[in-house]
């Protein structure tokens, strides 16, 4: 699929994923437009001809401008740290902004980016797309949650068509948390895990995801449609950190003990604030013990989308960004 020739806006372009799909983009001959609050970080896509417009999420004048004349919003920007408050003035307020500034210059379709975490964590084994969202301490939880409502919702007032990506763990050259913060404890000789590293990891590199994006865009059966985006089936923590140790010249596994986990995670019932993720580090670490597949089926079946890329190729497209960092010599 391509959006060559297309006017598209895209959120969140000076982060991670955003960025992949600008340059994407850019890359297929789309006109490009970028709302983004910072535009010096935006230069080296504006050097590579994207529009930009200065502002934040919240600055619904800002939003109008930049979705003016497009075809397609790819709304990728979210809050992914601070209080509940401060999560769903970005996230949620900053969503219906994007979406009213989007419905007033009649796109074809809102393609909001959503995340697994939406689930919360408490599931196990196979998840579908058709399971019902949580309630968490969790504020990146709650606030996906409720953007996702805000999308439908909004969608429906102005009969504008959405579709919603809902990735697992994005890697790849530029991801801070998944390859680079991974790679700093997977390069650590032996590598320290909370067990035996069996459970599963959802990742996807970042390539597939943004080509999911772009097939949502225009594919007729992603109309007002939700669809998971993750590694299925899994590898385990495992095979994913040991890819990256593998880089780093060894293979050596440290499994720490869970039951010291249980009684940290214990304690963070009692003591921990209300509405902070660390609530939630008993079913967390629940989580990362198990096996659970956020199931990517109807994406295949419906758009016949499937991952390209699997972990040793990603793993192996990771090192020269790694090396460029500085991280792995
Ligand atoms: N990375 C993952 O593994 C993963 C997995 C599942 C889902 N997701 C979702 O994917 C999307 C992108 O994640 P990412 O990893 O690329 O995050 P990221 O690198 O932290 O990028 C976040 C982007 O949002 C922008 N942003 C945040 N608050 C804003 C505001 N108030 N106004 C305007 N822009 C604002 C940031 O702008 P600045 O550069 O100015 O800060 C940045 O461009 C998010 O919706 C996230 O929930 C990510």
């Amino acid at each position: 699929m391509s959006l060559t020739g297309e006017r598209v806006m895209i959120t969140g372009a000076t982060g991670f994923l955003g960025g992949a799909l600008a340059n994407r983009l850019l890359d297929d001959g789309a006109q490009v437009r970028l709302l983004a609050r910072s535009p010096q970080k935006a230069g080296r896509l504006a050097g590579r001809g994207a529009d930009i417009i200065e502002g934040d999420l919240a600055n619904s004048e800002a939003a109008k401008r930049a979705a003016d004349g497009c075809a397609i919003v790819f709304h990728a920007a979210a809050a992914t740290s601070g209080s509940l408050a401060e999560q769903r003035a970005t996230t949620v307020d900053g969503t219906r902004a994007v979406f009213e500034a989007a419905a007033d210059a009649g796109v074809k379709r809102f393609v909001h980016v959503s995340t697994i975490s939406a689930y919360g964590y408490l599931y196990r084994g196979d998840v579908t797309e058709d399971r019902h969202l949580a309630h968490s301490a969790d504020p990146y939880v709650n606030t996906k949650r409720e953007a996702e409502e805000v999308v439908r919702d909004t969608a429906k007032k102005h009969g504008i068509a959405y579709s919603i990506i809902r990735p697992g763990q994005i890697y790849g050259p530029r991801s801070g948390l998944w390859t680079g913060q991974l790679f700093r404890l997977a390069r650590l000789n032996p590598t320290p895990f909370p067990g035996d590293g069996s459970g599963s990891i959802h990742a996807i590199f970042v390539d597939d995801v943004v080509e999911m994006m772009v097939t949502l865009a225009t594919h007729p059966a992603a109309e007002n449609e939700t669809f998971n985006c993750s590694a299925d089936p899994t590898p385990t923590w495992r095979e994913f950190l040991q890819g990256y140790s593998r880089l780093a010249g060894h293979q050596n596994w440290l499994a720490l003990p869970v039951s010291l986990f249980h009684v940290v995670a214990g304690l963070s019932i009692l003591l921990a604030p209300r509405d902070t993720m660390l609530r939630d580090l008993p079913d967390l670490l629940d989580l990362l013990q198990s096996r659970t597949t956020f199931k990517t089926t109807k994406a295949q079946e419906r758009l016949g989308w499937s991952p390209k890329i699997d972990l040793e190729e990603g793993i192996h497209r990771c090192e020269p960004w790694l090396r460029e960092k500085g991280l792995l010599r």
